[in-house]
């Protein structure tokens, strides 16, 4: 017998019953690459089978394949710490049936906890959502991850098979460069504040968008380099993520520059002064990203 078979065998018959979740996890042929991933990892593996209380989300067989054949895949099966990331991130704390994903979304902590991969207290979250019976799960940049078969029971919570495999929450230069918002990043590395901004723990930015800051050009012009980063300080909230679930009608938030901004909601949507939230809840390594449109 294999090492790796032995533990396996060793974990289930220490665990009673069929329901085990390496049990589990061998008796669906889709579930063999997350099987084998996991088997790299021991501990975690270990970890996950004697937990009682979690969430899995198990990507199947071909979203695994999907991941490694991009550039980025590639590097993170050769990135054990990575590749570690990425499965404890795929661990929801806490059991969380089909049912109890809400329609307007529902932002739940995961086991990814390294501060190499994410500054969110509590866990990096993702973000189900339950549209007409079938459930998405959001994560970095925004991808999707959809639930093809919902709970899966094991004898520590429930498993959710999903058809991609979910991404890290990148930091604010990564996801700023890959949302189309250069002139945030390029301004926040003009004033010296990238760096405090990519790994303050517990930020919300609201990003304004390219055009937004190419309407005030002129104004901008005008600003010294410590005028601007004030202003962009204004944009960032020091030490609460607050996602659009947890932000409230009329409340007022102080940001980084120590003014504070008001939320408005209204029709479903977020205000920020009189700044409209164009694209809600872009999940960061340290919080989270609210692009506006001023
Ligand atoms: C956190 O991630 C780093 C980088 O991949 C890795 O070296 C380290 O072992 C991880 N820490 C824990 C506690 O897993
Ligand atoms: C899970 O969440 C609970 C609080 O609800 C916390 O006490 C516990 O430490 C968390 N477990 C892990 C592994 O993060
Ligand atoms: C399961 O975890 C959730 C979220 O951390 C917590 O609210 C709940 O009390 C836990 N339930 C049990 C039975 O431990
Ligand atoms: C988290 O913050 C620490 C500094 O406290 C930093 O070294 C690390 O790079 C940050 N992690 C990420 C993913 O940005
Ligand atoms: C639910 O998902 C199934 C398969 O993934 C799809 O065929 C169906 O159209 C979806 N239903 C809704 C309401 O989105
Ligand atoms: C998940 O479902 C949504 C809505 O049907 C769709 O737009 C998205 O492309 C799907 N994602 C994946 C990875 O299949
Ligand atoms: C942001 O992430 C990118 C890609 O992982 C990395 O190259 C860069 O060093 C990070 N920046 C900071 C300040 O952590
Ligand atoms: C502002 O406009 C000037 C002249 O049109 C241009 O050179 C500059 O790149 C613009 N700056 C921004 C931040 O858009
Ligand atoms: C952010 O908040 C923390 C905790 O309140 C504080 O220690 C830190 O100095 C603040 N950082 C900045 C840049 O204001």
């Amino acid at each position: 017998m294999q090492p790796k078979s032995l533990l396996i065998s060793l974990l289930s018959a220490s665990c009673v019953g069929a329901q085990s979740l390496t049990s589990v996890l061998q008796g669906n042929s889709d579930l063999s690459t997350l099987t084998s991933t996991l088997q790299k990892f021991p501990s975690l593996l270990q970890s996950l089978g004697s937990a009682s209380n979690i969430t899995i989300l198990a990507p199947t067989n071909e979203a695994f394949n999907a991941l490694f054949a991009t550039p980025a895949g590639m590097a993170a099966q050769n990135d054990d710490g990575l590749l570690q990331a990425v499965l404890q991130y795929h661990v929801i704390n806490g059991t969380y049936p089909a049912s109890s994903i809400p329609s307007s979304g529902a932002f739940v902590p995961t086991l990814l906890t390294n501060s190499s991969y994410t500054n969110v207290t509590g866990g990096q979250r993702v973000e189900g959502i339950s549209q007409n019976g079938n459930v998405t799960f959001f994560s970095g940049g925004k991808a999707t991850s959809n639930v093809t078969q919902a709970d899966v029971k094991f004898d520590g919570g429930i498993i959710h098979v999903i058809n991609a495999v979910l991404t890290v929450p990148a930091n604010i230069t990564s996801t700023a460069q890959a949302s189309g918002l250069s002139t945030l990043a390029s301004a926040l590395t003009q004033t010296n504040l990238l760096n405090t901004v990519n790994v303050l723990p517990d930020i919300t930015v609201f990003a304004p968008t390219n055009q937004a800051f190419a309407a005030i050009n002129s104004t901008i012009a005008m600003l010294s380099t410590q005028q601007l980063a004030s202003v962009l300080e204004y944009h960032v909230i020091n030490g609460t993520v607050a996602y659009s679930t947890t932000l409230m009608d009329g409340e007022t938030v102080p940001t980084l520059n120590g003014a504070t901004v008001k939320i408005t909601l209204a029709n479903g949507g977020v205000k920020v002064n009189q700044a409209t939230v164009t694209i809600a809840d872009v999940l960061v390594a340290n919080g989270v990203v609210h692009v506006i449109d001023g």
